[in-house]
């Protein structure tokens, strides 16, 4: 079932860079890193479109829709998880509006930033852990092999998990590495 480990891997590469995000955002709180407003807008960028871009739609277009069918049981599960998909759109806009904000205003927009960057990695942790731990084991359930293997070729065209189906956030990916500091990045 390479859909479940495509899921698992990009889940991965999500969380990430929303750790990097936690760590550098904490070291500013903490007055040990000054804002590197190049940094967090690519931050902010990715954890918008590579989930809109790449992840969700797998899932919105492919697995749910195929898995509501099969499953009585999973379709109250779904319409949560396709809530929570049109609520991680805007809280990651509104994220957006908050950094562009706090890189105006600096000394007052940061508590703002930090507290919907709070909230927002939050929320996803509790995403992430209820396609893993409530929606792919109702689908090791429900489906059938043949199933599996639709999903798979539809999961399957993907360059990497951090980069997505053609490498067009590769270059993202590599300015934030690039530019987070140590541990999480290779920056100073
Ligand atoms: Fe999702
Ligand atoms: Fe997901």
């Amino acid at each position: 079932m390479k859909t479940i480990d495509i899921i698992h891997d990009e889940h991965r590469a999500l969380a990430s860079v929303l750790q990097a995000l936690r760590f550098v955002v904490g070291e500013i709180r903490s007055g040990k890193l000054q804002p590197d407003f190049r940094l967090l807008a690519a931050m902010v960028d990715y954890i918008t479109q590579v989930p809109e871009k790449v992840h969700h739609p797998k899932e919105d277009d492919y697995f749910f829709p195929l898995l509501r069918a099969r499953s009585a049981k999973a379709s109250a599960l779904i319409d949560q998880l396709e809530a929570q998909h049109r609520d991680g759109t805007r809280m990651t806009g509104e994220l957006l509006q908050a950094l562009i904000h706090y890189q105006s205003f600096e000394a007052s927009g940061f508590a703002a930033f930090d507290a919907l960057l709070q909230h927002y990695l939050d929320f996803n942790w509790q995403h992430l852990n209820l396609e893993e731990g409530e929606l792919l084991p109702l689908a090791r359930e429900a489906l059938s092999e043949a199933d599996w293997q639709a999903l798979d070729t539809e999961f399957s065209a993907n360059f990497d998990p951090f980069s997505g189906a053609e490498g067009e956030y590769e270059t993202l990916f590599r300015r934030i590495v690039n530019m987070t500091p140590a541990p999480y990045g290779l920056g100073a």
